[in-house]
């Protein structure tokens, strides 16, 4: 092979040539690229076929790979096969595989192969789409994706945004737009459920809101916002003095997929004058069922909404997104046109995206998106989303029928809280922590399966998301089995 046999001349100095005429040093001639890349693509292909026969989570204590690893850069290089290898079967796999198909853990996620490879195509044409000069191509594309991000949860015509790293970011953003629409008032504060991901709390000290102006407003039964708390929360604030800038809605939380009421949030911030943005990162895929759409209702009158790609829509890290209603917020609140990029600057028609948010070189996101919807098309992406929310629906009624389990929260969207409690007799809070602990360790130490744990107001649950477009019924009822065996062997100890 090219390169294995090809090892690069090494210059004697820093500033030193190698005899390697027509390459730069740090250049591959076209045989050793290729190599390389099939290689690469074949180490790929291979773990996509033998990941569901491994354990959805492999991992080391950092004492083993620090003597591993944690070596100075070497001062001559290697064969890049032998490297390429090295990441591949050492580095790469000691991860939870959160493409395995009973990988159920937190919100789990399993990108198409175009996806992964559009990644790979971004990178190879070094993309960096941050103006319209330096990237139409990617500029456009972006503007297309966004536009079927605007179409599949339902906004109208002038709602505009742009691709980010993740929810994390599209919040952040969001609550910028929002401080700047507000006027940028003093005191600024906003208001979240209990339920909202800690990414909100971490926005809004990024974006300078002091601890004692994030609101955490407890939530009701079903883990959705408790619309009175909400609303008194608000009105004594006003009366001391605070300002009221963003109310951030769930659709979908992390820990239950509880959807908060959505119409209700839209009503009220309206009539407040306050911005409301739903954090739709891990539900609002759901959009593009039927199903999901009735579920979502009231998303479309949202200011702004976060939704990530690299959930529910199968998509590589990283690939979230922030739409805004109104698409010129966002240029409000982040165009800023330094001396140095006034070449960029070709007016209203040719937006810079860069000009949307925090980042200025951009990885090119929109391509994976692209890609894996040319090439699978929406009626395939929408089998993929409504068979997780069926695969939960089912493990749910399992729960539910299990003289062993017990279901803990409603089903919702593609998260099944649950533990193992037999109805045999009635046992403390404490007991039936211990057990579901215990059962959550085996599984983790001991079976195929990974899942993880939350607590529901207090109560320890185990806790699956089923969103992977390759996870079977069997999957999801052997890991069902699995925890009601090891529940009741914790239970003869
Ligand atoms: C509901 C929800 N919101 C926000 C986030 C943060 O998103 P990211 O990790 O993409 O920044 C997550 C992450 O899991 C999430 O589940």
């Amino acid at each position: 092979m090219a390169d294995s046999t090809w090892v690069r001349e090494q210059p004697d100095s820093d500033t030193g040539s190698t005899s390697q005429e027509g390459y730069g040093n740090l250049s591959m001639p076209p045989e050793a690229m290729l190599d390389l890349a099939h290689k690469a693509a074949e180490l790929l292909v291979a773990r996509s076929g033998s990941l569901p026969e491994e354990g959805a989570w492999d991992g080391e204590f950092r004492r083993e790979l620090d003597d591993r690893l944690m070596k100075a850069p070497p001062e001559k290089g290697r064969p890049a096969v032998e490297v390429v290898e090295q990441a591949a079967k050492e580095i790469l796999p000691l991860a939870t595989r959160l493409d395995h198909p009973r990988c159920f853990g937190f919100i789990p996620s399993s990108p198409t192969w175009p996806g992964v490879l559009a990644d790979f195509l971004a990178a190879g044409f070094n993309s960096n789409a941050c103006t319209w000069l330096v990237a139409s191509g990617p500029s456009q594309l972006e503007l297309v994706v966004i536009d079927w991000l605007r179409r599949w949860i339902g906004y109208p015509d002038g709602a505009g945004g742009l691709l980010t790293s993740g929810g994390s970011a599209a919040s952040l953003d969001a609550f910028v737009a929002a401080r700047e629409e507000a006027g940028h008032p003093e005191r600024a504060t906003v208001y979240m459920s209990d339920q909202s991901h800690s990414a909100h709390i971490r926005a809004a000290r990024i974006m300078g809101v002091r601890q004692e102006c994030i609101r955490m407003i407890p939530s009701d039964e079903h883990f959705r916002v408790d619309m009175v708390a909400l609303a008194r929360s608000v009105a004594e604030d006003r009366a001391e003095g605070f300002n009221p800038i963003a109310v951030c809605a769930n659709a979908g939380t992390s820990s239950t997929g509880a959807i908060d009421p959505l119409e209700a949030m839209a009503d009220y911030c309206e009539a407040e004058g306050i911005w409301l943005h739903v954090d739709a990162a891990y539900g609002g895929f759901a959009a593009v069922t039927d199903r999901g759409r009735k579920l979502l209702r009231g998303i479309e009158r949202a200011d702004s909404i976060g939704l990530d790609a690299h959930k529910w829509f199968f998509q590589p890290y990283e690939a979230g997104s922030l739409l805004v209603k109104n698409a010129g917020t966002l240029e409000r609140a982040f165009a800023v046109h330094p001396d140095i990029l006034q070449d960029t600057v070709w007016g209203a028609n040719h937006p810079n995206i860069a000009d949307r948010g925090l980042q200025l070189s951009r990885t090119l996101r929109a391509l994976k998106i692209w890609m894996s919807v040319q090439t699978f098309g929406m009626a395939a992406f929408r089998r993929a989303v409504s068979r997780g929310m069926e695969l939960a629906r089912r493990a749910g009624q399992y729960v539910e029928e299990s003289p062993n389990l017990e279901l803990l929260t409603p089903v919702s969207l593609g998260v099944v809280c649950f533990r193992v409690n037999p109805c045999d007799e009635r046992r403390t809070e404490e007991a039936l922590e211990e057990i579901n602990r215990k059962v959550l360790a085996r599984v983790f130490w001991e079976d195929r399966a990974f899942f993880s744990s939350t607590l529901l107001h207090g109560t320890f649950s185990l806790r699956m998301c089923i969103i992977n477009h390759n996870t079977t019924w069997d999957d999801v009822r052997e890991t069902l089995e699995t925890s009601e065996r090891f529940g009741l062997e914790a239970l003869k100890k």
